[in-house]
């Protein structure tokens, strides 16, 4: 079997909820339909219910993930969003994302988030820095974010990132990898050609409709 594609849009803190539902219209009816590509776009928390509702009324072959998730159950956690209010939103939550790390999340927290998720039938994506960032039990879809790639114009080569993939994958063989860091419509399918990496994980040039919808065009013109 061919391996899973998988092409996120992580639109980090961007799109209000008629830029969100602009772009959905635009992508949606763009993608196509094959078991193996799995299609997620990461709104904000503010726009994930209009877009879920959007995508399943399109009947689109997208996935919607959040951008974090609470360490916490339900209670008194003042603004955070517990796994269990999610789960009938999202299917993926991104987690331990350089930005938040930078912020002060630990790797504890990590991987009480990575708990949280698993508990509630939501997939742990857990960005990595490099080889050496632990991987928490029970996360099987991990992407190699290196920070001096995200957001700067300047990817990772494939060839680095493979070998990267390659080290995260011997922590488990069950572990997918992904790569993320200034990707664009121009370097995707470099780095899908790698034979350890199974899909990427776009910033800022998932924000622009069309762009995305030529990354997933060319991550699916490989499979
Ligand atoms: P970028 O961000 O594509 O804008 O570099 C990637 C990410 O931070 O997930």
């Amino acid at each position: 079997m061919n391996k899973n594609i998988w092409v996120i849009a992580n639109w980090k803190s961007n799109k209000n909820i008629q830029e969100a539902l602009e772009w959905v219209s635009i992508v949606g009816p763009k993608i196509p339909r094959a078991e193996n590509l799995k299609v997620v776009v990461c709104p904000t928390f503010v726009a994930l219910e209009e877009v879920k509702k959007a995508v399943q009324v399109g009947n689109f072959p997208i996935l919607v993930g959040s951008q974090d998730l609470s360490p916490f159950e339900t209670g008194a956690h003042t603004g955070d969003e517990a796994a269990s209010l999610l789960k009938s939103l999202v299917n993926i939550a991104i987690l331990g994302h350089s930005e938040r790390r930078q912020q002060g999340e630990t790797d504890e927290q990590v991987a009480e988030k990575v708990v949280q998720a698993n508990n509630n039938q939501i997939t742990p994506l857990v960005c990595v820095q490099d080889k050496d960032t632990p991987v928490p039990a029970n996360c099987y879809l991990v992407a190699y974010e290196p920070v001096f790639a995200i957001g700067t114009g300047t990817p990772d080569t494939p060839q680095n990132a493979n070998e990267v993939a390659v080290a995260l994958k011997a922590k488990d063989v069950e572990i997918q990898v992904l790569y993320g860091g200034s990707v664009t419509s121009q370097n995707a399918k470099a780095f899908l050609q790698q034979d350890n990496i199974s899909g990427v994980l776009v910033g800022k040039a998932s924000l622009d409709a069309e762009e995305f919808v030529r990354i997933v065009d060319e991550c699916y013109a490989l499979q």
